[in-house]
C-alpha cells in the first residue's frame, strides 16, 4: 500500500511552482497527443500509398499477360517508366522474358507460386526496393515489380515537415500556458499582498478587484465581502465593549462617593443607611455583570446549552408570581394571565425565564395600570405575547429596541430603568431557540409577541 501524498510534503513535481508544474504538465499532455497523431498520419499515408501501387500493379500486370499471351515480346513500350520492372518466368521458375530493367537477372521468384494474384516478398533492384507482385495463368507466371521510392520519399516528406512543425506547435501551446498562468498567479499575487498588507494596518481599506469577469474576481469580491463583515463585527465588538465599560463606571462612582460618604459619617445610622443604598448599587452591578455574561455567553454559542422539553406556561406563572411577590410599580398595576394554555417548547429553561423575566419587567415598568400575558399554541409555534397599556414604542424606534444598551427613557433616569440589555437578550436567546421577536402597537402600549418552535415530541407519544 503506497501512503497518499501529504498536502505540505510535496515531492516530485509538488517541489516545482505551480506555474511551471501546470505548464509542463499541459507540454507532455500535448506532446504525446500530438506524436501520436503525427505517427498515425504517417502511418496512413503510407498505407494508402502502398494500396494506390498495389492496385496499379495488378491491372499493369494484368496487360502484361494478355500481351505475353498474344505472343508479344517484353519491350520498352511494356513497362510505363523505370518505376516498374517485369518478368515472366515459367513453371521450372526459369526466365523466359524481362523488361529492359532486368535483363539478364535471376529470377524474382521461385516457383511453386500460387495460382492468380501473389503479393510475393520485396525485391531490391539496383539499389532501391521494389514490391513484387505475381499473376501466375497457363503456366507461366507475370512479376511485376513496383519501385517504393515515391512512397519512401512522400513518407519522408510528411516525416520532415511534422518533425518540424509538432516541436513549434508544442512550444507555442505551452508558451501560452505559461503566459496566461502567469498573468492569472500575478493577480492572485497582488491580492495577497493586499491581504497581507491589510493585516497590517487594519480592515478597513479593501481589495483592488481585478478588471477581468473571471473566478480571481469573484475571490476579491468575496474577499472584500468577507471584510466587510469582519469590520462590521469587529466595530460592534470594540462599541459594546466600550459601552460595557461606561455602564459600568456609573454604579461603581456612585458605590465609590457612597463609601466616601459613609466613611466620613461618624453616626453608625448613617453607616446603615448607607450600607442599603450600597447594596442596590452592588445588585445593579451583578445585575448589569449577569446580562453581560449572558449576552457574552449567547454570542460565543449559537443554540440553547441545556436543551430539554420546557412548559413555557410554568415558567410564565412562575414569573408572574415572582413578579407580583416582588411588588408592582406604584403597586397600581395588575398582571392578567387569562390567557396563558399551554406550550411546550424545547430549550434551556433558565434562558427561557429570562426572555419572560426580561418582558414582564419592561412591561410592568412601562404600564399605566394593566400588563397582559399570553401563552397559546397553533401550527407547530408557541407564541408569547407580554401586552402593557403604557406609553408604547414609536414605530420608527421599533426595530431598534432590541440593540444593545439601547434606552428610549433615558429622561426617566437610571435608578428606574435598566442598562438597555434586557430585550438583547430576549432577542439572541429567542433567535438560539430558533423563534423570532417583534413588536407592535397596542393603541395604548406595547405588544411584544415572541414564537418558539413547538416542541410536539412529548405531546404526541
Ligand atoms: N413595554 C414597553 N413599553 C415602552 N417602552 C419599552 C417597553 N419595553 C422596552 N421599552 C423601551 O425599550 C428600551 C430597551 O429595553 P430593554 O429592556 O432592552 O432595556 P431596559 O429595560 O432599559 O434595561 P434592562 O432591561 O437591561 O434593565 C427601554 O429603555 C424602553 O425605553
Ligand atoms: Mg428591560
Amino acid at each position: 500500500v503506497t501512503e497518499p501524498t501529504r498536502p505540505g510534503r510535496p515531492g516530485g513535481l509538488g517541489r516545482l511552482s505551480l506555474r511551471l508544474r501546470v505548464t509542463l504538465v499541459a507540454a507532455l499532455v500535448t506532446a504525446a497527443g500530438l506524436i501520436a497523431v503525427s505517427i498515425l498520419l504517417v502511418l496512413s499515408l503510407r498505407s494508402g500509398l502502398i494500396g494506390g501501387l498495389d492496385d496499379a500493379a495488378q491491372s499493369r500486370a494484368t496487360q502484361v499477360a494478355a500481351a505475353v499471351r498474344g505472343g508479344q515480346a517484353l519491350g520498352a513500350g511494356s513497362v510505363p517508366d523505370d518505376s516498374t520492372a517485369v518478368q515472366v518466368v515459367d513453371v521450372r521458375g526459369k526466365v523466359v522474358q524481362s523488361s529492359p530493367g532486368l535483363v539478364g537477372r535471376a529470377p524474382l521468384v521461385h516457383p511453386p507460386v500460387p495460382a492468380g494474384f501473389h503479393q510475393a516478398d520485396n525485391a531490391r533492384i539496383a539499389g532501391s526496393d521494389y514490391r513484387v507482385l505475381t499473376l501466375s495463368e497457363g503456366g507461366l507466371t507475370i512479376v511485376l515489380a513496383s519501385s517504393l521510392k515515391d512512397v519512401e520519399e512522400s513518407t519522408a516528406r510528411l516525416t520532415t515537415s511534422l518533425a518540424l512543425g509538432v516541436p513549434l506547435l508544442l512550444a507555442l501551446i505551452s508558451g501560452a500556458v505559461w503566459l496566461l498562468l502567469g498573468y492569472t498567479l500575478r493577480t492572485i499575487e497582488r491580492l495577497r499582498r493586499q491581504v497581507a498588507q491589510l493585516t497590517a494596518t487594519g480592515l478597513d481599506q479593501r481589495l483592488g478587484i481585478p478588471p477581468a469577469r473571471d473566478e480571481v474576481r469573484r475571490l476579491a469580491e468575496t474577499m472584500n465581502d468577507l471584510l466587510d463583515r469582519l469590520e462590521r463585527a469587529l466595530h460592534a465588538q470594540r462599541r459594546f465593549v466600550a459601552d460595557a465599560a461606561h455602564e459600568l463606571r456609573s454604579p461603581i462612582a456612585a458605590l465609590r462617593a457612597r463609601l466616601e460618604v459613609t466613611a466620613a459619617a461618624a453616626d453608625p445610622e448613617g453607616w446603615q443607611f448607607h450600607a442599603a443604598s450600597m447594596i442596590n448599587d452592588a445588585d445593579r452591578l451583578t445585575r448589569l455583570v449577569d446580562d453581560l455574561l449572558a449576552l457574552a455567553r449567547l454570542d460565543e454559542s449559537p443554540g440553547p446549552r441545556h436543551a430539554r422539553a420546557v412548559d413555557l406556561d410554568d415558567i410564565v406563572f412562575a414569573e408572574v408570581a415572582r413578579r407580583r411577590a416582588a411588588g408592582t410599580a406604584s403597586g397600581i398595576v395588575s398582571i392578567v394571565t387569562a390567557e396563558v394554555s399551554a406550550g411546550l417548547v424545547e430549550g434551556d429553561p433558565e434562558l427561557l425565564r429570562r426572555v419572560v423575566r426580561n418582558l414582564l419587567d419592561n412591561a410592568v415598568r412601562h404600564a399605566h395600570s394593566q400588563v397582559r400575558v399570553g401563552v397559546s399554541t397553533s401550527d407547530g409555534r408557541v407564541e408569547l405575547v407580554v401586552l402593557d397599556d403604557g406609553p408604547g414604542i414609536p414605530g420608527q424606534l421599533r426595530s431598534r429596541v432590541f440593540e444593545r444598551f439601547l434606552r428610549l427613557d433615558d429622561a426617566r433616569g437610571r435608578d428606574d430603568g435598566g442598562s438597555g440589555l434586557g430585550l438583547a437578550i430576549v432577542r439572541e436567546a429567542v433567535l438560539a431557540h430558533g423563534g423570532s421577536v417583534t413588536v407592535e402597537d397596542a393603541r395604548p402600549g406595547a405588544r411584544f409577541v415572541v414564537w418558539f418552535p413547538e416542541n410536539r415530541s412529548l405531546r404526541d407519544s
